[in-house]
């Protein structure tokens, strides 16, 4: 055995002998759920750590380690743990009745709210969650035009069933898939010239999230822009994760404005979420007034909670004030890291001086 291989055999020993009741929680689990996970990225071996409780910032396992929660669900956990306005909204809306089976007022305030975020949603529908989102939006996009043909990228990630790392997923949805490289205008242009007359969407993540938090060339997105003009199909831009980077987004902060845009994670306060929207000639097409109204079931698609708690967050905590701050570059990361490490002592941002170490790159957390 080499040293680095008993290094490792000695870290795993010693992890699980610190995480006994994890590896119970995950030996249990096993008996029901393959690999004892319901959640992929969540897993590693020997066991992953069962969390218990979070509070602000923090996590508590079931052995008691206390941690620092910088990982943020993926941005999804943005308002921590315990945001009050968000628990009151909830605790608000569980008081009035949890499936009403009908409309309410909160699923318009809600779209009002993201739409006014994001005027390029001009219409829009909420699902629960950006994979949805993102299969509602490309089916609206095949609807639309009539066409079969979807450009992705290399790399890039809209759901479970939409990943294109390393060549796609097994388990993607069937459609006719053109994948290019990302920042690449010209293998873009080669590998949709021969069927451009049946393009039926772009989706692109303003900034690649799990592909590595690349972020695009703004000419790169302006080229798909144009792109999508000239083949007649729908531009989609994934901002699933790149919302928190403004105010109206990586388009709002490019000036760029596509057909679609899908959301996800935080806007839902910390609940289930999604939401797709755009151009009102294409969304019209979901209004149930017209007798050939396409279909957008859900049993959840409006469910009271999320809607209460995406509307809080956004209308009391994310303000405009509160996202440029989030969005500010941290100036000195190490600081930040040696703060945090020790878990004592209070988490708090440093002073917005010096050198910057993270940009537009850090939507995934930190
Ligand atoms: C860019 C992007 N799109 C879509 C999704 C899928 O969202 P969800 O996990 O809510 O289905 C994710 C999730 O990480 C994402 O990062």
């Amino acid at each position: 055995m080499s040293n680095l291989d008993q290094t490792l055999s000695n870290t795993i020993e010693r992890y699980r002998q610190a995480n006994p009741a994890s590896e119970r929680i995950h030996a249990e689990a096993t008996q029901a759920l393959p690999g004892g996970n319901t959640r992929s990225v969540l897993f590693f071996p020997p066991f992953p750590p069962a969390m218990v409780r979070g509070e602000d910032c923090r996590l508590w396992d079931a052995d008691g380690h206390e941690y620092l929660d910088a990982l943020g669900e993926f941005t999804a956990g943005l308002y921590g743990h315990s945001e009050p306005a968000i628990r009151a909204a909830i605790a608000e809306a569980l008081a009035g009745g949890l499936s009403l089976s009908s409309h309410t007022a909160r699923e318009g305030a809600l779209a009002r709210e993201v739409q006014r975020r994001f005027p390029s949603m001009e219409l829009l529908r909420f699902t629960n969650s950006g994979t949805e989102a993102n299969l509602m939006a490309l089916a609206t996009a095949v609807a639309h035009t009539g066409r079969r043909k979807v450009l992705v990228f290399q790399g890039g990630y809209h759901g479970g069933v939409l990943a294109f790392a390393g060549g796609g997923s097994p388990v993607n949805v069937p459609h006719e898939w053109i994948v290019a490289r990302y920042n690449d205008l010209q293998d873009v242009r080669a590998k949709v010239a021969p069927h451009q007359g049946d393009l039926a969407a772009i989706l692109v993540e303003p900034m690649m999230g799990s592909g590595g938090c690349i972020p695009a060339d703004p000419a790169f997105l302006q080229g798909l822009r144009a792109l999508a003009d000239e083949c007649g199909a729908l531009l989609i831009f994934d901002e699933v994760m790149t919302s928190r980077l403004s105010f109206g987004g990586r388009q709002a902060l490019l000036g760029i404005r596509p057909d679609l845009t899908t959301l996800g994670k935080y806007f839902g306060g910390g609940l289930s979420f999604g939401a797709f929207g755009g151009r009102a000639d294409v969304m019209q097409r979901y209004d149930p007034r017209s007798n050939s109204a396409l279909q957008h079931a859900g049993t959840f698609n409006n469910n009271v909670l999320t809607m209460a708690a995406g509307l809080a967050g956004l209308t009391q905590v994310l303000t405009a004030g509160a996202l440029d701050a989030l969005a500010r570059p941290v100036p000195d990361l190490a600081a930040l890291a040696r703060s945090a490490v020790d878990l004592k002592a209070p988490v708090t941002h440093p002073p917005l001086e010096g050198k910057v170490a993270a940009g537009a790159g850090a939507a995934t957390a930190v």
